[in-house]
């Protein structure tokens, strides 16, 4: 199977990012990862890129041309699929306009539910009986793009934040793998 050259964008824990980097190690999973981008040096994720030995690009997202930096990057590494694994930055339209239906996020709520930050706790606040993960294609707007795959439970009178976050990422684990393998099965791109 000719597998596609992904790159991963990510800013933090990096739970996402080395499923995928296993997964992805899998004969028959669709993309092998090329390349990792991270735009916080201090990001536990990149003890991940470093075991793995990926090449890895640490961005200053603050820098005037951030973007073309990316660019140049994914070029350099012909990146054709792109996996926002919890990146803590808007896509600019730069970079979406050549990956435009070649890039998904992960997102801890059931979209389009609960669009954005502190997703947890405007769960709790409005008394949802269930929530999960959406993986989704990206568009300019945020959280906004085509649905692909969803995964949910339900909430428990003693659940947290700390317990619905715990919940949430197990289910992720599988649903970004899930969605991948679904988009090019589909043959979607
Ligand atoms: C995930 O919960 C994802 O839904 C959100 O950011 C988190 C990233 O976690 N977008 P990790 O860095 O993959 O551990």
């Amino acid at each position: 199977m000719v597998k596609k050259k992904a790159c991963v964008f990510i800013s933090g824990k990096g739970s996402n990012l080395v499923n995928l980097i296993k997964k992805s190690r899998e004969y028959n999973f669709p993309i092998t990862i090329k390349l990792v981008i991270c735009n916080n040096k201090n990001a536990y994720g990149i003890s991940y890129v470093k075991k793995f030995s990926l090449p890895l690009l640490i961005i200053d997202t603050s820098l005037r041309n951030y973007e073309n930096i990316i660019l140049r990057n994914l070029e350099k590494y012909d990146i054709t699929f792109i996996c926002l694994a919890g990146f803590m930055k808007i896509l600019s339209n730069k970079i979406l306009d050549k990956y435009r239906n070649k890039t998904i996020n992960i997102h801890p709520s059931l979209l389009p539910k609960f669009k954005g930050l502190n997703t947890y706790k405007r769960i709790l606040d409005k008394k949802e009986q269930k929530t999960g993960c959406t993986v989704h294609f990206v568009n300019e707007k945020l959280d906004s793009g085509k649905i692909i795959t969803q995964k949910f439970f339900y909430i428990q009178k003693q659940d947290s934040e700390f317990s619905l976050k715990q919940k949430t990422q197990k289910l992720e684990i599988y649903a970004l793998p899930e969605a991948i393998i679904k988009i090019f099965r589909n043959n979607s791109i």
